[in-house]
C-alpha cells in the first residue's frame, strides 16, 4: 500500500470525510485518518455530528417526539392510546443503529471513492521540500506523506472551570444522549442549541426540566420576534428556562447540587438528578503536533485560516469546527469541498451569508440571513413580512399551527435579506429561503411563485407577500 498521497485529510467528520471524498472525485490520491472508535474499538468515522451529534440528537428529537404525541397529540386527532409506555432502552438502541448506518456508510463511500482510510490518530512529524510527514497511529503507528493536508479535527465541548463532565451525572453532549433512566430533575446550563435540544428531548420523555442560561436574553442571536415566540411556546411546553443566572458551586454526590444566583441577585440551591453543561465547544487540536511544523492557532485556539482556508503553512488548510464561523455540519462540508476543489486547482467557494441555522425544537427554529435587530444595528432600511402557521391550511390538518414565518427584504430593491422561522418543518422550509438569497431573488420573486396547495411552504409565499402587505390569507 501507498503512504505517498497528494491529500491526507485529519480527521473523518463532516468537514473531512466530505473533503476526502470530493478530492478523490476530482483524480488525487487521498488518505484520510480518523480516531473515533465505537464500544467495540473499531472505526466509526463521521466525528461529532454522526457519534454523538447532529445525527443520534435527531434520533432522539424523532423518537421522543413520535412518544410526546402519542401522549398528548393523537387524542385531538380521534385516536385513543391506551399502556402508552417507554423503552427507553429500545429507543436508545435504535438511535445507536441509526449512527451505526452512518458510520458504515462512510466507510463504504471511502472504499467505493478510493480514499485510503487509517483508524487512529494523525499528527505532524515535520515538513520538507515535498510536503509533509503524518503519523498515523491506531494499533500500529504509518509514517504518510501528503503534499496537501486538510485538517478537519473538530471541537470538544466545553467543560465548566473545575466541573469536569463525568458522563454519569455531569454530562456533555455525549452523555446527554445516552442517560440509561429518564431523569426525574434534569438541569442543563446553557440555553443554546444542544441545551433546546437535549431539554426537549428528556422533556418529553417526563423529565422535569430547568434551564439555566447565563444571559438577559432568550437565543439572543435570533431574530428578536422569532425568539420571543419560541421562549412563548417552549414555556408552554413546560421546560423552564431562566435567564440571567450566574452559576456558581457545582457539587455532584448522589445527585447534583446547582448553587446559582438568578437575575434579581437572589440565591438558589437546585437539585438536579442529572446535570447537562451546554455552554458552547472549543475546538480540537489535541494531538495533532501543530508545533512540529509551526501551524499557527490564533488566540481562542483554533486553527488560524484566511477566507479560503488557507493556514499560515504551505499547502496545510483547515476545515469545521477546528477554525472560524458556525459550528455546523453543513459549513463544514462546504468548507471541505471548496478546499478539496481550490487543492484541484478549481475555484471553491462558500458563502457564509445563506448558510442557514436549524434549532430541531418542537417547532423548529430556522433562519438564514440577517435578522431584525442585525439590520438596524447596521442601518440598513429594510421592509418586514411575517405570517402565522395559524392561518396555513396544510398546518391546521397537521394539528401544528405554532409560529410563523418572516421575510426582511431590502427597502429600496425589495432583495430579501434575511429569512426567519419557528414552526412545523422549519429545517426543510428553510431551504427556499437559502435557495432564494443565493439567487439574490426579491420577495417580490417568492410571493410570485406558485407553491404547492396545501403545504406549509405557503406560509413562505404569504410572508413574502407580506412584505408588501399583500398577504391573502391573513
Ligand atoms: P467533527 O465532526 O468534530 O469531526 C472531527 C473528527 O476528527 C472526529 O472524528 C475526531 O475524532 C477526529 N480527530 C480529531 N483529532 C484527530 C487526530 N489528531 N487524528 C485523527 N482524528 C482526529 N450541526 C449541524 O449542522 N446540525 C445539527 O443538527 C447539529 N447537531 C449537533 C448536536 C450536538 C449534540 C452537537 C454536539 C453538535 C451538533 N452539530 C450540528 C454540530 C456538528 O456536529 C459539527 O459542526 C460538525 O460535526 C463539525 O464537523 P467537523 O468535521 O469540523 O468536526
Ligand atoms: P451554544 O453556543 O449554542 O449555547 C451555549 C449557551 O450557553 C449560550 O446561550 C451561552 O450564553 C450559555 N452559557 C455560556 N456560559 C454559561 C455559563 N457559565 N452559565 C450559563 N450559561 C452559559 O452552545 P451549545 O449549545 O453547547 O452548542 C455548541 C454548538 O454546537 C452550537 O453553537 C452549534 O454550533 C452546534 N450545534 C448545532 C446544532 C444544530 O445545528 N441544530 C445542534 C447542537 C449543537
Amino acid at each position: 500500500m501507498s503512504t505517498n498521497f497528494d491529500v491526507i485529510v485529519i480527521g473523518g467528520g463532516p468537514g473531512g470525510y466530505i473533503a476526502a471524498i470530493r478530492a478523490a472525485q476530482l483524480g488525487l490520491s487521498v488518505a484520510c485518518i480518523d480516531e473515533w472508535k465505537n464500544d467495540k474499538g473499531g472505526p466509526a468515522p463521521g466525528g461529532t455530528c454522526t457519534n454523538v451529534g447532529c445525527i443520534p440528537s435527531k434520533a432522539l428529537l424523532q423518537s421522543s417526539e413520535h412518544f410526546d404525541h402519542a401522549a398528548h397529540g393523537f387524542a385531538e386527532h380521534g385516536i385513543e392510546v391506551k399502556g402508552l409506555k417507554l423503552n427507553l432502552a429500545q429507543m436508545l438502541g435504535r438511535k445507536d443503529t441509526v449512527v451505526k448506518q452512518n458510520n458504515d456508510g462512510i466507510l463504504y463511500l471511502f472504499k467505493k471513492n478510493k480514499v485510503t482510510f487509517f483508524h487512529g490518530r494523525g499528527a505532524f512529524v515535520k515538513a520538507d521540500a515535498d510536503g509533509y510527514e503524518i503519523s498515523a497511529t491506531g494499533k500500529n503507528t504509518e509514517t504518510l506523506k501528503g503534499k496537501h493536508i486538510i485538517l478537519a479535527t473538530g471541537s470538544n465541548p466545553r467543560a465548566l472551570p473545575q466541573v469536569p463532565f463525568d458522563e454519569e451525572l455531569i454530562l456533555s453532549n455525549t452523555g446527554a444522549l445516552a442517560i440509561d433512566a429518564v431523569p426525574k430533575k434534569l438541569g442543563v446550563i446553557g440555553a443554546g442549541v444542544i441545551g433546546l435540544e437535549m431539554g426537549s428531548v428528556w422533556r418529553r420523555l417526563g423529565a422535569e426540566v430547568t434551564i439555566l442560561e447565563a444571559l438577559p436574553a432568550f437565543l439572543g442571536a435570533v431574530d428578536h420576534q422569532i425568539a420571543a415566540e419560541a421562549q412563548k411556546l417552549f414555556a408552554k411546553q413546560g421546560l423552564t428556562v431562566e435567564l440571567g443566572v450566574k452559576i456558581g458551586e457545582i457539587k455532584a454526590g448522589k445527585a447534583v447540587s446547582v448553587h446559582y444566583t438568578d437575575a434579581a441577585g437572589k440565591d438558589h440551591e437546585a437539585q438536579f438528578d442529572r446535570l447537562i453543561v451546554s455552554i458552547g465547544r472549543v475546538p480540537n487540536t489535541i494531538g495533532l503536533q501543530p508545533e512540529a511544523v509551526g501551524l499557527a492557532l490564533d488566540e481562542r485556539g483554533f486553527i488560524a485560516v484566511d477566507d479560503h482556508c488557507r493556514s499560515n503553512l504551505p499547502n496545510v488548510w483547515a476545515v469545521g469546527d477546528v477554525v472560524r464561523g458556525p459550528m455546523l455540519a453543513h459549513k463544514a462540508e462546504e468548507e471541505g469541498v471548496a478546499v478539496a476543489e481550490r487543492i484541484a486547482g478549481k475555484h471553491g467557494h462558500v458563502n457564509f451569508n445563506t448558510i442557514p441555522w436549524v434549532i430541531y425544537t418542537s417547532p423548529e427554529i430556522a433562519w438564514v440571513g440577517k435578522n431584525e435587530q442585525q439590520l438596524q444595528a447596521e442601518g440598513v432600511a429594510y421592509n418586514a413580512g411575517t405570517f402565522p402557521f395559524m392561518a396555513n391550511g396544510r398546518a391546521r390538518a397537521l394539528g401544528d399551527t405554532s409560529g410563523m414565518v418572516k421575510f426582511l427584504a431590502d427597502a429600496r430593491t425589495d432583495e430579501i435579506l434575511g429569512v426567519h422561522i419557528v414552526g412545523p418543518m422549519a429545517s426543510e422550509l428553510i431551504a427556499e429561503a437559502v435557495v432564494a438569497m443565493e439567487f439574490r431573488a426579491s420577495a417580490e420573486d417568492i410571493a410570485r411563485i406558485c407553491h404547492a396547495h396545501p403545504s406549509l411552504s405557503e406560509a413562505t409565499k404569504e410572508a413574502a407577500l407580506a412584505v408588501d402587505k399583500r398577504a391573502l390569507n391573513f
